[in-house]
């Protein structure tokens, strides 16, 4: 009899074992019926950025991660945008003295560490239970600028406590409520935000099949814009966009730039016209994005648009890019080839899912030390000579001989 309650109470105590590692350390995938996010908090080893996608995925539940890792229809911008990269060689300098290159750079007067920032995503709570919060103070600790969206799963005020006075840039769809435009602009700047991202390639949401397969519909709250203009808890992204302004024109660049004092940086840029209507419209700064190949599906990948939109746009004004950013290679091709600095945003979410704040942190330091590489290796002792390193093209029609 004391035998058997012994080994009832070893069973027992095995399965409380189990049952708090799993629960503990977040890695359970449960679907949207129960969704729960990863609550890792510990430092990622990364031997290649590009594993963070898959170890991904064994943790984030597989709506959220369709949603997070997906582009729109075929996905084959999204791929371009990965591949562009390839098309195009850095053409290396040696005996050029080069000894420990520095990363540092600034944009919009912002000193960062890294040309490197954190891209505006949706619904960072997907991937961890500490959310927006959680990649804000990784990207404080790693000393780069975080753009939050206002689809955000964190609070804005959440955001800014957690960056602890780190530069931060909010980003804005409109919404056809006017009050809530104003409302908003008025609370990031309160709130000490550094600037007003206003995104202007999502009239509505690109026809994304995963989201359609896996029948995904946000589980969380979107709390910057839930009970002020839409509902969004169980709607899925499309009726999301829906709520918000679907037919923007250069006059709403400007009526942002009325709305606040705060610089205005137009985002989704893919046509060398488009960056010059934004700058006449007021823009501080354009934004080279195709939206991560999430939005129109048969556009070309983005870096193959930005040696043509930063040649229209000729230095009046900063240039960010995002779209398929994996490596310190890339970083250095987009900054070679006329961006300022660049924007990652998958790789920070998987960052965030694998260790909290703590693996947003590595992935920076991943990319700051693989830039660093590449920096020395091509022969650019800074930022700013980056710009100097000749790139080869045979390839991207843009830059075809
Ligand atoms: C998306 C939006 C919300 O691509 O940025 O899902």
């Amino acid at each position: 009899m004391k035998k058997t309650i012994f080994i009832l109470v070893v069973i027992l105590g095995l399965l409380l074992i189990v049952w708090m590692v799993m629960h503990f350390n977040g890695q359970n995938k449960i679907d949207k019926s129960g969704y729960r996010a990863s609550n890792r908090d510990e430092r990622i080893k990364i031997v290649d950025i590009e594993d963070l996608e898959a170890r991904a995925a064994e943790i984030i539940p597989e709506g959220g991660f369709g949603y997070i890792q997906g582009g729109s229809e075929t996905e084959t911008t999204m791929r371009r945008n990965e591949t562009a990269f390839d098309m195009v060689d850095i053409v290396p300098r040696v005996l050029t003295g080069v000894l420990n290159p520095s990363t540092k750079t600034s944009i919009l007067g912002i000193d960062i560490a890294l040309p490197v920032i954190v891209a505006p995503a949706a619904a960072h709570g997907l991937a961890h239970v500490s959310a927006e919060a959680g990649t804000a103070r990784g990207a404080a600790a790693a000393g780069t600028i975080m753009s939050v969206s206002n689809y955000a799963s964190s609070t804005l005020a959440d955001i800014a406590k957690a960056g602890k006075g780190a530069p931060q840039w909010f980003q804005l769809y409109l919404s056809k409520d006017d009050g809530f435009n104003r409302k908003i602009i008025q609370q990031a700047e309160n709130l000490g935000y550094d600037a007003i991202i206003l995104t202007v390639d999502a009239p509505i949401g690109g026809y994304r099949i995963r989201d359609v397969r896996n029948d995904f519909k946000f589980p969380l709250e979107l709390p910057n814009v839930a009970k002020t203009t839409i509902k969004t808890k169980g709607q899925g992204i499309s009726s999301v966009f829906a709520a918000a302004q679907n037919d923007l024109t250069p006059y709403d660049v400007m009526r942002v730039k009325a709305m606040t004092k705060l610089p205005v940086i137009v985002k989704g840029i893919q046509h060398p016209d488009d960056a010059d209507i934004a700058i006449i419209s007021g823009a501080d700064a354009i934004w080279v994005s195709n939206h991560g190949g999430r939005q129109l599906d048969g556009a070309p990948g983005a870096f193959e648009m930005l040696p043509e939109i930063a040649g229209r746009v000729n230095k009046r004004v900063p240039i960010i890019f995002d779209s398929g950013i994996r490596r310190g290679q890339d970083v250095f091709k987009a900054i070679a080839s006329g961006a300022d600095v660049v924007a990652i945003g998958r790789p920070v979410i998987y960052g965030l899912a694998l260790g909290g704040w703590r693996g947003v942190f590595d992935v920076f330091e991943w990319l700051e030390q693989d830039l660093k590489r590449v920096m020395w290796l091509a022969g650019a002792q800074t930022v700013n000579e980056i710009k100097n390193i000749q790139l080869r093209s045979k390839c991207i029609p843009v830059r075809c001989e």
